[in-house]
């Protein structure tokens, strides 16, 4: 028998009503999701049994489905109390939520049906910080030739699941020999990553793009804005073309998952003097403590 703290080996995911393990969760072939990508989804830190930031996360959620018309009144289910369940269910102390919503069943065209009977899934899983040598020694990351979206066509600010074009960039960073990508906006204005948002040091300013330039309204990007003001450091956002960032003494990328991680190889040459710098790690420290009063 496995003690009440030991994670189950198989997580029960949450799916339209029912926990089920990983193998009986099957959705429709039919579900918009699955066949255009039609929905919308949310990654939530749980740190110590309390999941961070839960509130910014599901209104962000929200904004998300009813930005796409999947409206809240068809999703009959109390979030909050879901995410505590997968929780307990999974006896999940440490862990990642990844809310997933969909339209549902449609037909097989393009068309987004009535959206009366959204998929919703909820997986959790068991997640510890990345190793510590990647902060201790930093990421490699390279600009990609693939734009982030245009806000005219899908807005970054809408968390889709469509991530294709975030793969897209992903592939091309790998395949450069990187570990994340470095997007432009289609007009060639520094945005984010592909999974993160992207902060930079020039001569002692930390900047990063106004959320007008198109991204994701990150969590932890508005916590690091907080953090970096409070801490003092001159800042600024804004349209920044790529040579800002070859100029940078220090490149952040922030993320749920990721936290706070510095990039000290930029397109396979140094970032300042290639370590990562003193705001990264002030900002690393100070969002650390943040999380333990949390
Ligand atoms: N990604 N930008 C994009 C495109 C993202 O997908 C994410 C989050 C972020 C950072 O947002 P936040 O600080 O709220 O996590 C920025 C999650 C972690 C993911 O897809 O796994």
């Amino acid at each position: 028998m496995p003690s009440p703290l030991t994670p189950r080996s198989s997580p029960l995911l949450y799916l339209n009503g029912s926990w089920l393990s990983r193998e009986e969760a099957k959705i429709s072939a039919f579900d918009q999701g699955f066949l255009y990508g039609d929905g919308v989804y949310e990654v939530i830190r749980v740190y110590r049994g309390k999941p961070f930031y839960l509130a910014e996360h599901l209104e962000r959620l929200w904004a998300s489905a009813e930005a796409i018309g999947i409206r809240r009144e068809n999703v009959n289910v109390d979030l909050p109390s879901l995410c505590t369940e997968a929780l307990q269910r999974n006896r999940l102390s440490d862990a990642l939520l990844r809310i997933i919503l969909t339209r549902g069943p449609g037909d097989e065209t393009v068309y987004p049906g009535s959206g009366e009977s959204p998929t919703l899934l909820v997986i959790p899983r068991e997640f510890h910080d990345l190793p510590e040598e990647k902060y201790r020694k930093g990421i490699r990351a390279v600009v990609v030739s693939v734009r982030r979206n245009s806000a005219l066509a899908l807005p970054p600010r809408i968390k889709s699941i469509n991530l294709l074009n975030n793969i897209l960039a992903r592939r091309e960073a790998l395949e450069r020999g990187a570990d994340e990508p470095i997007l432009l906006s289609p007009d060639g204005y520094l945005s984010e990553s592909c999974a993160a948002n992207l902060f930079f040091v020039v001569a002692g300013t930390v900047k990063t793009a106004d959320v007008s330039v198109g991204l994701l309204w990150g969590i932890t990007r508005k916590i690091v804005i907080d953090l970096v003001k409070k801490l003092g450091y001159p800042f600024e956002e804004g349209f920044y073309p790529a040579d800002e960032l070859y100029r940078a003494d220090e490149i952040i990328l922030t993320s749920t998952t990721k936290e706070i991680l510095p990039v000290t190889v930029l397109d396979g040459k140094p970032v300042g003097d290639g370590k990562p710098g003193p705001i990264s790690g002030s900002l690393l420290i100070e969002f650390r403590k943040f999380l333990s009063n949390h």
